[in-house]
């Protein structure tokens, strides 16, 4: 019987970081990329090159991109670990150029206000931004992975027309990003919400090129991540602790807890490739660092006993 496996990517030192009061030092981020990197974290997000004025917490992603790449070359971390950056523009493009990282990520959203308010320009702008990014990004072979925010819902407009999520995701892929996250921004998805618009998505995008992104706001995202894994969704963005949130959503809570997802996942016999146990024993250091409780649950209490590790 084939193995049935997940990957998760790791948002805590971008999505879960870029929410939280507390600025981290270069130091502090680097030491929470080694703990993931040793809880078995094989995809992660380090960064973003946006602007500092517009996300202060994301200051200094070039110094950890640096310190990332070098302990890539040095083989201290395990082939096939990827690493990637968040990028808006040309500008933040040539700058994860610079840091020579081979993968970056770009964000839209389907609704124009969302899209105002976080990158400052209309959707149909942000498509004319990527044209120069994807240029680059095929001329220096990165790869781009592709976000597409509110897709459930906007904090501003409510309703989002469910065609326009599927025509933004099928440009994204069209425009050539190899996978495309489907981005629950403030928590506010249902079960029902993501079979339907899942279903339509695996008409216009293979589905295994489309990861499944849920903020944890309303406590559905668990349930979210089941139904999108019932449709064919092998691929999840989470953060360790369930860190951070989107500055430029208000109310929205972090995403979906790295602990929560591969707790639910082992116990379902799905491998994610993540030590639970060393995110448990992970919780009270970063919740020192981050200076409030997480909100994860199985960080928190972690395996009960009698049932045996998993
Ligand atoms: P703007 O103010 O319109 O930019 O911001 P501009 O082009 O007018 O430039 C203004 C200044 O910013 C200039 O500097 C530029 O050089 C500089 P000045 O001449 O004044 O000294 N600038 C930059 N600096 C650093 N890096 C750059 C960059 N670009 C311009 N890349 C901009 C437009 C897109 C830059 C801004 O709105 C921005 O950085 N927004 C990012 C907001 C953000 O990071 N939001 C959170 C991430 S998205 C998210 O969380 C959702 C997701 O998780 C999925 C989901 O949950 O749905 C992905
Ligand atoms: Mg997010």
């Amino acid at each position: 019987m084939a193995v049935k496996k997940v990957t998760i990517v790791e948002m805590g030192l971008r999505d879960g970081l870029q929410n939280e009061k507390v600025v981290l030092s270069t130091q502090a981020r680097l030491e929470i990329l080694q703990k993931l990197l040793d809880i078995g974290a094989r995809r992660i997000e380090i960064g973003a090159f946006v602007s500092p004025q517009w996300v202060p917490q994301m200051a200094g992603s070039a110094e950890v991109t640096k310190a990332a790449l070098e302990l890539q070359k040095s083989k201290k971390i395990p082939k096939g670990t990827e690493f990637s950056v968040l990028v808006p523009n040309e500008k933040g493009m040539l700058m994860a150029i610079e840091s020579g990282i081979k993968e970056v990520a770009i964000f839209a959203a389907a609704s124009e206000s969302f899209s105002k308010k976080n990158i400052n320009c209309t959707i149909e702008e942000s498509f004319e931004r990527f044209k120069p990014v994807m240029a680059l990004a095929k001329k220096h072979k990165i790869k781009v992975r592709g976000y597409l925010s509110t897709c459930f819902g906007c904090p501003f407009e409510g309703k989002v027309s469910e065609a326009k999520v599927i025509q933004l995701a099928k440009r994204l892929h069209q425009i050539g990003c190899y996978e495309i996250s489907i981005g629950d921004t403030i928590g506010v998805a249902d079960p029902m919400q993501v079979e339907r618009i899942f279903k339509k998505l695996k008409k216009v995008v293979p589905v295994k090129k489309l990861a499944a992104h849920f903020h944890d706001t309303r406590g559905t995202a668990l349930a979210n991540i089941l139904e999108a894994y019932q449709l064919g969704v092998r691929v999840f963005d989470a953060s360790v602790g369930g860190l951070g949130g989107c500055p430029y959503a208000p109310g929205a809570a972090g995403n979906v807890s790295t602990e929560d997802v591969a707790y639910m996942f082992h116990g379902m016999g799905v491998k994610t490739g993540l030590d639970i146990e060393k995110m448990v024993a992970m919780n009270p250091w970063l919740t020192e660092k981050i200076q409030h409780t997480l909100p994860t649950k199985v960080g928190k209490v972690g395996f009960l006993k009698p049932l045996g590790k998993i």
